[in-house]
């Protein structure tokens, strides 16, 4: 018998999802120690958890104990936080959980997850993974979402393949150009009979304030936060979603029910007990960020993106001053090589309207002085 004709034929087929190399992986491949090396590939916030909440894992005398699975303290300190109601939040080992919770309570094999590329992968990792028919409504060239187009595609069928559309998912800001959407598009993709998964990992770095607010008021309306880019803990696996009453009660019947752990919990509260704490490292970012831009910008040969999150893109010209890697590779790719030489981290990502560009996460004013100096040393 040959066993993996036994695994899902759809499973089979399907592109594993690609995530960023590990650090220890990489400090040993390129013999740096991990405290030289500047990690600037994945959004995390080099600031890390509040003292607060490192204090509460040190002290928190119920690991030997399962977690509470109604998550009622984290819930309550949550919705504190957010100005909702307990009753519509569940949370889950990063948002990443809650995204693949929600496909698999709606979509059966066939049914449409609409996705607005260039975006967050995990939505079109889940879509396979559930055996969705994945339907992409690409971004216009600013990234801004192309909403006449999402009415098309629902209102009109332009897929006649597809029966149910049931899923569309909008990062805001977007993973990785950093665009939002604006009160006005956002209210016309809520009038679609589809429901919106509204993925604001990054809100807390952005101009306008979350719609979690508009929640109860919509049935077709989900909105997923983390507390992996505002408090530092993308280790810890905590994140949430907001939800209408009548979706939330399936999810809870569907949920692995000792997700987020003990100690993600105890930080988490803690973390949402040290609001300055948080305020201040999003104010430094958010600093950081346009200090960032500019110093890229002036470069000459990259353009920056303007940026609502803790990371800017930038389009890398071909002229670009890369020495070395493949010269049938794109300027961007041979250029994340070239600093990742210099123990610097940045994303490419190797995927239609991405292919020239760079993603650069936002870090401490010492790092983004590395990366500079880093740049600055390229055509040498
Ligand atoms: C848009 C977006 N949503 C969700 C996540 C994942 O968040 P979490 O760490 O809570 O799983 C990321 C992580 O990079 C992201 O970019």
């Amino acid at each position: 018998m040959d066993v993996e004709t036994l695994i899902n034929p759809h499973l089979r087929a399907m592109q594993p999802y690609t995530p960023i190399v590990p650090f220890e992986v990489l400090s040993r491949r390129l013999g740096r120690r991990p405290e030289d090396i500047v990690k600037l590939d994945a959004n995390e916030n080099p600031y890390g958890p509040s003292p607060r909440a490192l204090e509460a894992i040190a002290h928190a005398n119920t690991l030997h104990i399962y977690p509470d699975p109604d998550q009622t303290a984290l819930r309550e300190a949550i919705g504190d936080y957010i100005g909702v109601s307990p009753e519509h939040i569940l949370c889950g080992a990063g948002a990443d959980e809650v995204i693949d919770l929600i496909a698999r309570a709606f979509i059966q094999p066939g049914d449409a997850l609409i996705d607005l590329p260039p975006t967050f992968g995990m939505y079109r990792w889940v879509a396979d993974v559930v055996n969705a028919a994945y339907v992409a409504v690409p971004r216009r060239a600013d990234f801004s979402v192309d909403v006449q187009a999402v009415q098309a595609l629902v209102t009109s069928n332009l897929a006649p393949t597809v029966t149910n559309y049931k899923l569309l998912f909008v990062a805001d800001p977007n993973n990785p150009d950093g665009s939002t959407i604006c009160d006005e598009q956002l209210r016309a993709l809520l009038a679609l009979p589809v429901v919106i998964v509204l993925d604001e990992a990054y809100v807390d770095f952005s101009a306008h304030s979350s719609r979690v607010s508009w929640v109860p008021a919509h049935d077709n309306l989900i909105v997923l936060r983390t507390f992996s880019k505002l408090a530092g803990m993308a280790g810890l696996r905590v994140g949430y979603g907001v939800f209408p009453l009548p979706i939330i009660k399936h999810l809870w019947k569907i949920k692995q029910p000792y997700t987020p752990n003990v100690a993600g919990t105890v930080a988490a509260i803690a973390a949402l007990s040290d609001r300055d704490y948080l305020r201040e490292n999003v104010r430094w970012l958010v600093i950081e960020r346009r200090r960032m831009s500019e110093l890229l910008g002036r470069l000459g040969w990259l353009h920056v993106f303007p940026s609502e999150a803790n990371f800017v893109l930038c389009r890398v010209a071909e002229g670009a001053p890369v020495n070395g890697g493949d010269p049938r590779w794109p300027a961007a790719r041979r250029l994340k090589q070239a600093l990742e030489q210099q123990g610097v981290l940045v994303r490419y990502f190797d995927r239609d309207g991405l292919r020239d560009c760079v993603r650069i996460s936002v870090g401490r004013p010492d790092q983004t002085d590395r990366l500079m100096a880093a740049l600055e040393a390229l055509g040498r």
